[in-house]
């Protein structure tokens, strides 16, 4: 008889990489493995690494060494990297991480088994090899580390927009949807199992687009996912601001459970610098989707991503990013150095000069400004009343649950009889920068 051999998967960068280590983990299920959370029982490790910035690489780096340690004390462990590192150093990586058998790029890991059976056989095993059409629509993922509440479905995969400093294009190739189908059998399974929230994954959602006999566009699939239940919370992510619609904001708008909240990255604040981007839109077109997103959907919570110290950007530059900031008024951000990618546009035409000081303390003054927006973003909502969905127990006391609302703000809130997955009308009291703090009040 096989032995059941134990797997343990490490995951870094975005969601998309965490649900894809679901992918992979149901389809290492399928072929005599389980999943472990312990490092030290494991037969082979994966690593599903990040590319899209040099800090994200030299992690994982650090991470292959402290594997190499585990494997002097095991040298029957085996070492795998998936994802967007496998694929953009591809054979290199096996030269250069003498600890690492197996590299597997995004799209290849229906091979895994076979891969692994050429690592058993005692050989190094690698593909990399993009696929115009892998969706992983027929795999059910395994949901791995889950709380039972929220779900993430990825929708589509890889990216063709070139934005002149990403990686991704080459990482995870060309876009291609999944069928809507799938995606809506997934989501009512979830419904099924008691999940009551879903994120649609993609790299950029508004522009899935289904073709068959019939076409489907995002706004479309969003309204089908959303009809699978009135309970079941529809959040997606992440959003391209050349094509998010008023067609897109009035599905949104037209049901309860689609979530009033759009992650929208702005990257910077001065047309030039979007321009040089390969953004495809000046500031005044994003301010205009802004506008209508708070028309069409008031209450509406905008995030984003930034990027300080791109390449040429001026001193006004960084000052119209801190400006939009303003103007929009986000709630969150995810905020980054600007870290030249080898391969993209802007590597091979436009020339890192932004010191690394000036980045920082343009990154920091970018960073105060969102706590400062966070905060009264929440201030704003103490005295108001929102359905918090459950989602586990508060880290600070095992006497409080924390959830979100539907504009994405995690809310905290006394225990009571609730349980995750329960839907609590919580009047907010008070917050902090990060958190509503309230307490639950009758429906
Ligand atoms: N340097 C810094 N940040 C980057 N991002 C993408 N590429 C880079 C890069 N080369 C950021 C963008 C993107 C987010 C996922 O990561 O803000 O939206
Ligand atoms: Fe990182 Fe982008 Fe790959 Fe996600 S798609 S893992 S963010 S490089």
């Amino acid at each position: 008889m096989t032995r059941i051999k134990n797997l343990y998967i490490e995951t870094y960068g975005c969601q998309m990489n965490f649900s894809d280590s679901e992918i992979v983990s149901s389809i290492m299920l399928e072929n005599n493995f389980r999943i472990t959370d312990v490092i030290t029982n494991a037969d082979i490790i994966f690593i599903n690494t990040c590319s899209i910035r040099d800090n994200a690489e030299q992690r994982v780096r650090k991470r292959l060494k402290e594997f190499n340690a585990q494997k002097r004390k095991n040298p029957n462990l085996k070492i795998g990297v998936l994802g967007c590192m496998a694929k953009r150093l591809k054979e290199k990586l096996l030269e250069e991480e003498i600890t690492v058998d197996l590299i597997a790029g995004p799209d290849s890991y229906r091979d895994l088994p076979k891969l692994l059976n050429t690592v058993e056989a005692g050989q190094k095993a690698a593909n990399v090899i993009l696929s115009e059409e892998e969706t992983y629509a027929n795999i059910n993922p395994v949901r791995i580390g889950s709380n039972g509440v929220s779900a993430f479905i990825s929708i589509m995969r890889g990216c063709q927009n070139y934005c002149s400093y990403c990686v991704v294009p080459y990482t995870r190739g060309k876009e291609r949807s999944r069928d809507p189908q799938s995606i809506v059998k997934e989501a009512q399974q979830l419904f099924n199992d008691g999940y009551r929230e879903v994120t649609l994954l993609g790299q950029n959602v508004n522009s899935y687009n289904w073709k068959n006999d019939d076409t489907l566009n995002f706004a479309a699939l969003l309204e089908k996912v959303a009809l699978v239940n009135p309970l079941l919370r529809v959040r997606f992510a992440t959003s391209h601001p050349k094509d998010i619609s008023d067609e897109l904001l009035k599905t949104i708008a037209k049901y309860d459970n689609i979530c009033n909240s759009i992650h929208l990255p702005v990257q910077s604040g001065s047309t030039k610098i979007l321009k040089l981007m390969n953004r495809k839109y000046s500031r005044d077109w994003y301010m205009n989707r802004i506008e209508a997103i708070k028309k069409i959907i008031p209450g509406c919570t905008i995030s984003t991503d930034i990027i300080s110290g791109f390449c040429t950007e001026t001193e006004e530059d960084h000052q119209e990013t801190l400006s939009i900031m303003k103007e929009v008024e986000y709630f969150y951000a995810f905020m980054f150095k600007y870290s030249e990618r080898p391969g993209t546009i802007a590597a091979k035409k436009l020339k890192d000069d932004v010191p690394e000081e000036t980045k920082s303390r343009r990154l920091k003054e970018i960073i105060d400004l969102q706590q400062k927006l966070s905060h009264q973003n929440n201030l704003n909502n103490v005295g108001k009343i929102f359905d918090v969905l459950v989602e586990g127990t508060s880290k600070k006391s095992d006497q409080q649950l924390f959830g979100r609302n539907s504009e994405n703000k995690v809310c905290v809130f006394p225990k009571e009889n609730f349980k995750p997955g329960d839907y609590v009308k919580v009047k907010i009291t008070k917050c902090t920068t990060a958190t509503l703090i309230g307490e639950s009040v009758d429906g």
